[in-house]
């Protein structure tokens, strides 16, 4: 939407031009927004970059950003912010993602807590290469 249009041009912009992650506050709950490296179904972010609570990443052409964020074992989460009920995007709340249209909660794993949803959130595997956590878009499964 143009809301959030508005509030994603000056990262992306900057990421492209820069041509590396950057990290960027959105003033919706306060959620880090990271543009990453990458193509070829992967993306890329700067371990260090990934902030505890978690960040929204989101590359030029992504319909929808990736929820990325390190679980309390070490290993990192990668969740297609995009509900499984009618395709908004869940918002990061805490220990859940809660999609504002209809009200379906997701736990930081992606499984539904209440619908109307029914099918977990998209799950992307995960490595880590160097200094950097790569997210492969090709994998994803529910
Ligand atoms: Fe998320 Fe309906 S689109 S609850």
């Amino acid at each position: 939407n143009r809301r959030d249009f508005v509030l994603r041009l000056p990262v992306i912009s900057t990421g492209a031009l820069l041509g590396a992650s950057t990290l960027s506050l959105t003033a919706c709950g306060g959620v880090a927004y990271l543009v990453p490296r990458g193509g070829d179904g992967e993306m890329a972010v700067a371990a260090s970059e990934v902030p505890e609570g978690g960040a929204l990443v989101q590359g030029p052409g992504m319909e929808r950003p990736v929820y990325l964020r390190r679980d309390d074992d070490g290993a990192y989460v990668a969740l297609l912010a995009r509900c499984t009920h009618r395709g908004c995007q869940p918002d990061p709340v805490g220990d859940r993602l809660v999609c504002p249209c209809h009200g379906s909660e997701y736990d930081l794993k992606g499984s539904v807590l209440q619908g109307p949803a029914e099918e977990p959130l998209t799950r992307y595997p995960v490595r880590i290469q160097g200094n950097d956590v790569i997210v492969l878009l090709r994998g994803g499964a529910r």
